[in-house]
């Protein structure tokens, strides 16, 4: 594949986009096997605890990262039915990551792998940090006291996201995604062109309003690709 088309627009160096910094360096000790990979496309897929995988990479080797880590929000265990056309049920009691954890334990998950993370970022690299106000706070505080650079708070307004089933409280329709980088020094990577392209002509606001299609993952905090490919466009300057 020589091009990709994200809307409108045409992205013609997708062999560089997807070139993954693990091609070049030698991992240590202890290396891990991708369970994906795909040479033509360079992408390789790891799985398994982030707070050990991460160690294993060397420092500055990575030119963007997207997570979406636990948001600790869970505090009912309910199996969730849903007839919104999504899924059928969400069974939150498989996902014990999820449940609610003391403030102390927030911190120390986010300062563990936020710290590694930054290590081996890339000068002027970028992270993006997907979160509900359960956990986006708590991260929030975390990448500034460990000296990342927020750019941007990027509210994601998913516009047919399911109602509030008890009725308890208002519909939520948005997450915050935490745009940061490295740290201050260096020029930040920023697809500026491709994002004001993307959008019209007109600069890009912090505001992404999508359409979720239906999620065949039964996962309710499955990211739309749409969200992530404008990431990853706008995170590798051109
Ligand atoms: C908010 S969900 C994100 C779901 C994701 N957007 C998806 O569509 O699969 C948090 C994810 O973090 C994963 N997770 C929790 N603790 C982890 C850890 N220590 N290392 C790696 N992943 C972890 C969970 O399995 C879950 O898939």
């Amino acid at each position: 594949m020589s091009k990709v088309y994200l809307r409108n627009y045409t992205f013609r160096n997708i062999d560089k986009m997807f070139f993954c910094a693990e091609e070049q360096t030698q991992y240590g000790k202890g290396a891990i096997t991708p369970f994906y990979h795909n040479p033509d496309k360079k992408i390789k897929l790891f799985q398994g605890d982030a707070l050990s995988i991460l160690k294993k990479a060397p420092d500055n080797c990575i030119d963007m990262i997207f997570a979406d880590p636990p948001y600790f929000g869970n505090q009912s265990g309910l199996i969730i039915k849903r007839n919104d056309g999504h899924a059928d049920t969400f069974d939150t009691q498989k996902a014990q990551w999820a449940y609610s954890k003391s403030i102390n334990y927030q911190f120390e998950f986010h300062y563990t792998w936020l710290k590694e993370a930054q290590r081996i970022l890339k000068k002027g690299s970028t992270i993006w940090v997907t979160g509900t106000y359960h956990s986006i706070g708590i991260v929030n505080v975390v990448l500034q006291d460990l000296g990342f650079k927020i750019l941007n708070d990027i509210i994601l307004h998913k516009r047919n996201a399911p109602p509030n089933f008890k009725g308890s409280c208002f519909r939520a329709v948005t997450e915050t995604m935490l745009w940061a980088k490295k740290d201050s020094s260096g020029k930040t990577k920023f697809n500026y062109k491709a994002m004001k392209e993307l959008n019209g002509g007109v600069q890009m606001k912090n505001i992404w309003e999508y359409w979720a299609e239906k999620n065949p993952f039964r996962h309710p905090a499955t990211k739309q690709p749409i969200v992530l490919e404008t990431a990853i466009l706008a995170g590798n300057s051109n």
